[in-house]
């Protein structure tokens, strides 16, 4: 039984309803949308179930979420922070702010701090190249962009995003 189709059934329709049925593959995108709304990442089990709607390759759906940051494979913290470590950014010692911010915040990259508030992840090309280091946070329905940072201004802001704990 496909449970995104049993959650959702009206938004699916919804959603679907905005694409030509032989275009239905068009939809990929706001169905992973609703699928990641309630665990916070995208399940093995709704890539499979997408692709069933979608009558769509498991594999293709996988690279999509690969490659939007707006997609998370793993389950995470309230707050994802992405720094871009792409090229441009690598130039201007995006790789050794990630490392020292990691060190700082006593987690390695891909981890979530034990309050589960922040998770860091490195990303690719965030548009924001000639200001790096730069990081995008996403959590609360809500993207910032923080660029020219350094590793003092990152880590206070990261404590600032633990301490909303209360808000939760
Ligand atoms: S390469 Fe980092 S924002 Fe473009």
């Amino acid at each position: 039984m496909n449970q995104l189709l049993q959650k959702y059934p009206q938004e699916i329709q919804t959603i679907l309803a905005k694409y030509p049925a032989d275009r239905k593959r068009s939809a990929v995108m706001p169905l992973l949308h609703l699928a990641q709304q309630e665990p916070g990442y995208i399940t093995k089990q709704a890539l499979q179930e997408i692709g069933e709607i979608l009558e769509m390759p498991i594999t293709d759906i996988d690279s999509i979420v690969g490659f939007y940051t707006l997609y998370h494979e793993q389950p995470g913290g309230r707050y994802h922070v992405q720094v871009c470590t792409d090229l441009p950014c690598a130039l201007r010692g995006a790789d050794e702010f990630l490392k020292q911010l990691c060190e700082n915040i006593g987690i390695k990259v891909g981890e979530t701090t034990p309050d589960g508030m922040v998770t860091i992840e490195e990303v690719k090309c965030l548009a924001g190249c000639h200001h790096a280091p730069m990081f995008q946070v996403q959590g609360d329905g809500d993207i910032s962009y923080h660029e020219d940072q350094t590793v003092e201004s990152a880590v206070e802001l990261i404590a600032k995003l633990r301490d909303r704990k209360e808000a939760a």
